[in-house]
C-alpha cells in the first residue's frame, strides 16, 4: 500500500531488471532538466482560500470537447510491456476505470486499435520519414476512435540518454513499436555510443519537421490536433496560427534538450501567448496531486502524467495510483478551499524565496 507516488518507484526498482528501471527513470545528458523539473514544483506555493463552506470538491475536466473525472491524462510512453506482461493495456483500462484519456503512444507495444478498444484514447504521433506511414496512422487513429490527436515535436533525435547507452539498451525480442511497418528493432544492434532505441528512432523518424509539415498535418486531420514539446511563447502562438486546438507545454520528462527549462516555469508564457481558447497542457515533473493543482493554478488546462504510472504499472498497482492521485487532487482542492478547476485558476501563486531542495 502506498501513500504517495513516489512510493512506487521503489518497489519497481527492486522488480524490474536494471536496464529497464533506467530506461524509464533516466533523462538525457546530465540529467539537469531532471532535477530540475521537481526543484521547480517546489518552489511553487499556493495561498489557500478559507471558509469557503465547501465539503466535497469538484475536481472534473472538460476537455476536448468530453469530460474527465481529473484534470489527469496517461502521457504516451513507449514499449508499456517492458513493465508489465499486457503492457498499455493494463494501464489504459485502469485509465478508462479512472475515468482519464490514456494517450496511446505510436512506439505502443500494443497495437493502437487494441488499445482503443479497452479505453477511451488520443493517439501520439511521431513523425516518421515515411509520410504514408504517418497518413496511415493518422487514419488508424481517427478510424479507432482517437478523442485527439497529439503530435510530438521535441524528438527530432533522441536526446543522449546516457543510462541507456552505457547499459546499451535494446528491446527484448518478444517487444516491438507494433504501430509500425518496421518493427525490426533487433536488427538495430547497440554500438557504443548509440543505445539500440535510439538506432531505433534515427531509422525511423524524421528529424527535419517544420511548421510547413504540421499545417498539412491539420489539413489531414479530422480530430482535435494538440502539439505537444512546446516551450517558447513563439512557438505557442505558432501553434494556434496553424490551427491546433492545444499544446502540451513539454520537456519530453527531461529526456531531450538537457538544460531545457522547467515545464512549470514555461507554462506562463506559454498560457499568456495562446489565448483563452487553445488547450494548454503539461507535463514534466508531475509527482502529486498537490502537483496537479499547482499547475492548474498556474495555467494549465490539466496535466499529464508520466513516469509515476509506469512504476505504479511495474508492481500492479495502476488502479491504487490512480486511486490515490484523485484522492489528492480532492485533498488539495479542499485544503485549498476550490470548489472546482475554476476556483483553482483564481488561487494566488507565489515562489519560496528561501532555499529548496527536493
Ligand atoms: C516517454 N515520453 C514519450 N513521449 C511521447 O510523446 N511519446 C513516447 O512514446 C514517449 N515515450 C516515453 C517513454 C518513457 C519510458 C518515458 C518516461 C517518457 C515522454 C512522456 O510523454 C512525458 O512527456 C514525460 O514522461 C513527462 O514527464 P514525467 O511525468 O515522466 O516526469
Amino acid at each position: 500500500m502506498a501513500e504517495s507516488l513516489a512510493d512506487y518507484e521503489p518497489l519497481a526498482r527492486d522488480v524490474l531488471p536494471a536496464a529497464v528501471y533506467d530506461f524509464v527513470a533516466g533523462g538525457s545528458g546530465l540529467e539537469q532538466t531532471v532535477g530540475l523539473n521537481r526543484a521547480a514544483f517546489f518552489a511553487i506555493t499556493l495561498t489557500p482560500r478559507i471558509l469557503t463552506g465547501l465539503a466535497k470538491p469538484n475536481p472534473s475536466w472538460m476537455v476536448l470537447g468530453t469530460r474527465w473525472e481529473l484534470p489527469i491524462a496517461v502521457a504516451p510512453m513507449a514499449y508499456q510491456k517492458l513493465l508489465h506482461p499486457e503492457g498499455e493495456l493494463h494501464l489504459a483500462a485502469a485509465a478508462s476505470r479512472a475515468g482519464i484519456p490514456y494517450t496511446i503512444s505510436t512506439l505502443s507495444s500494443v497495437p493502437l486499435e487494441k488499445i482503443a478498444g479497452v479505453a477511451p484514447s488520443w493517439f501520439q504521433l511521431y513523425w516518421l520519414r515515411d509520410r504514408r506511414v504517418v497518413t496511415s496512422l493518422v487514419e488508424r487513429a481517427v478510424d479507432a476512435g482517437c478523442g485527439a490527436l497529439m503530435v510530438t515535436v521535441d524528438v527530432p533525435v533522441m536526446g543522449r540518454r546516457l543510462r541507456d547507452i552505457r547499459n546499451q539498451f535494446a528491446l527484448p525480442p518478444d517487444i516491438a513499436p507494433e504501430n509500425l511497418v518496421d518493427k525490426v528493432t533487433e536488427a538495430h544492434d547497440a554500438v557504443p555510443g548509440v543505445s539500440a532505441v535510439a538506432a531505433h528512432t534515427a531509422s525511423v523518424f524524421e528529424p527535419a519537421v517544420s511548421w510547413r509539415d504540421l499545417e498539412w498535418l491539420r489539413s489531414l486531420c479530422p480530430i482535435p490536433l494538440v502539439i505537444k514539446g512546446i516551450l517558447d511563447p513563439r512557438d505557442a502562438r505558432r501553434a494556434v496560427e496553424i490551427g491546433a486546438d492545444g499544446v502540451v507545454v513539454s520537456n519530453h520528462g527531461g529526456r531531450q534538450l538537457d538544460g531545457a527549462i522547467a515545464s512549470i516555469d514555461a507554462l506562463g508564457p506559454v498560457v499568456d501567448a495562446v489565448g483563452k481558447d487553445c488547450v494548454v497542457l503539461l507535463d514534466s515533473g508531475v509527482r502529486s496531486g498537490l502537483d496537479v493543482l499547482k499547475a492548474v493554478a498556474s495555467g494549465a488546462s490539466g496535466v499529464l502524467v508520466g513516469r509515476p504510472l509506469l512504476w505504479a504499472l511495474a508492481v500492479d498497482a495502476v488502479d491504487e495510483a490512480l486511486a490515490l492521485l484523485g484522492r489528492e487532487v480532492r485533498d488539495a482542492m479542499l485544503l485549498a478551499g476550490c470548489a472546482d478547476l475554476a476556483a483553482v485558476r483564481e488561487l494566488s501563486v507565489g515562489r519560496a524565496t528561501w532555499p529548496i531542495w527536493s
